[in-house]
């Protein structure tokens, strides 16, 4: 058997995971440890016992709390940054400079200052650094753009996003053991409901149409849930062709209801996504025939999840970086549009929409 931390066996790509909380133990690590061409050689946490934890999944693994000594591991070629947004930027330039690919959790960072530091350090260190927008792989979605681009739906008039979560104060990811919310922390996380959910929307309009939103306006919403940011969003937008987007985000969304949408509605039919959003394989995707009304199923890969799909993408890539579709200076350039869409303010920070409301009564 090959041993897996062997840094001369270069037919698998050896990955540090950095941050082993809930997107990483749940959705990185299922899609590492299921590829052939993948393996894990180190775990870093500021929690050592998390990365341990997480560690003794991959054979050969070791578990760090120091980023430097992690990222030193021998056979470490790519790190995936899965800790809170605040902490993104010290982790993917500790990445960067010693010299692995950097796949980072959305968003790139909780502030535009992190985030154009992150994308600088990796700039500078010259690696192959992606934001881990998954849903871009997403079997389902990867259909549609490849649809869009033959034309099947015309003159693609817009693009409708929704993509929501029940997320109150207290909550915890499945096997928290910590109860940390930071999501809801505006310093941590950087905003709400919209900083956490529109990149995703954001990154996939571009991805599906080959072209990005390039005006855009937020409302943001707190309604349900007692906290310092936004519990729903809604962001509206255009592309330079007149595309007109719409993506909506929540956390105050119950989980019974339907909360993972997009339609993508064109001149000769409608193609219409659900519970594809998200981090698992599956879901459905059907074509509306404009002609007739009438709906179809469309095919797709329902055994590929999107973290699969992208730990796949990253790995070709890394033979040949300069291929890689969405260099980070176009996602930095969306998380401008982002804050932007929101006119005065960053987002968390905002004026309490019913204490304005109050102080205008007043
Ligand atoms: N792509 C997706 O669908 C998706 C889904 C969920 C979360 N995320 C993103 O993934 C990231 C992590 O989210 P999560 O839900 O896994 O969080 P989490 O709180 O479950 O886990 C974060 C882990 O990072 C560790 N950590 C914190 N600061 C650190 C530091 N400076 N150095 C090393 N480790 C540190 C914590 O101890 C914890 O184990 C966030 O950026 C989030 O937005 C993406």
């Amino acid at each position: 058997m090959t041993d897996p931390r062997d840094p001369a066996d270069d037919a698998t790509t050896g990955w540090v995971i950095a941050g082993a909380g809930w997107v990483a133990r749940d959705h990185m690590a299922p899609a590492l440890a299921a590829s052939p061409t993948s393996r894990v050689v180190a775990v870093v946490d500021r929690d050592l016992g998390a990365a341990r934890a997480l560690a003794q999944r991959f054979p050969g693994a070791v578990a760090h709390d120091d980023l430097a000594t992690a990222f030193r591991e021998p056979g470490a070629r790519a790190a995936y940054v899965a800790t809170p947004n605040h902490a993104h930027r010290e982790v993917a330039a500790a990445a960067a400079a010693a010299g692995l690919a950097v796949l980072c959790e959305k968003p790139l960072a909780a502030t535009l200052d992190d985030a154009a530091a992150l994308v600088q350090a990796c700039e500078e260190a010259g690696v192959l650094a992606a934001t881990a927008f998954d849903q871009r792989f997403h079997p389902a979605h990867r259909r549609t753009a490849e649809l869009l681009a033959e034309g099947a739906l015309g003159t693609v008039t817009s693009v409708r996003i929704v993509y929501g979560c029940w997320l109150p104060p207290g909550w915890a990811p499945p096997g928290s053991t910590t109860g940390d919310n930071w999501r809801v922390d505006p310093v941590r996380a950087g905003g709400g409901a919209y900083v956490d959910l529109a990149p995703h929307g954001l990154d996939l309009v571009g991805a599906l149409l080959g072209e990005d939103v390039e005006v855009a306006t937020t409302h943001l919403q707190r309604r349900v849930h007692d906290y310092a940011v936004d519990d729903g969003s809604v962001l509206v937008g255009s592309t330079p062709s007149g595309v007109l987007v719409s993506i909506a985000n929540s956390f105050n969304t119950v989980e019974t209801l339907p909360r993972r949408r997009l339609e993508v509605v064109g001149t000769r039919g409608q193609l219409v996504a659900q519970n594809t959003m998200g981090q698992t394989a599956g879901g459905t995707l059907e074509l509306i025939d404009a002609a007739t009304g009438e709906s179809s199923p469309v095919g797709f890969d329902t055994a590929t999840s999107p973290f699969a799909a992208q730990v796949r993408a990253v790995e070709e890539a890394l033979a040949d970086p300069a291929r890689w579709p969405f260099p980070l200076a176009r996602d930095l350039r969306l998380l401008h549009l982002l804050h932007a869409a929101l006119g005065a303010g960053v987002p968390g920070t905002r004026p309490d929409p019913a204490l304005t409301a109050q102080e205008a009564r007043a």
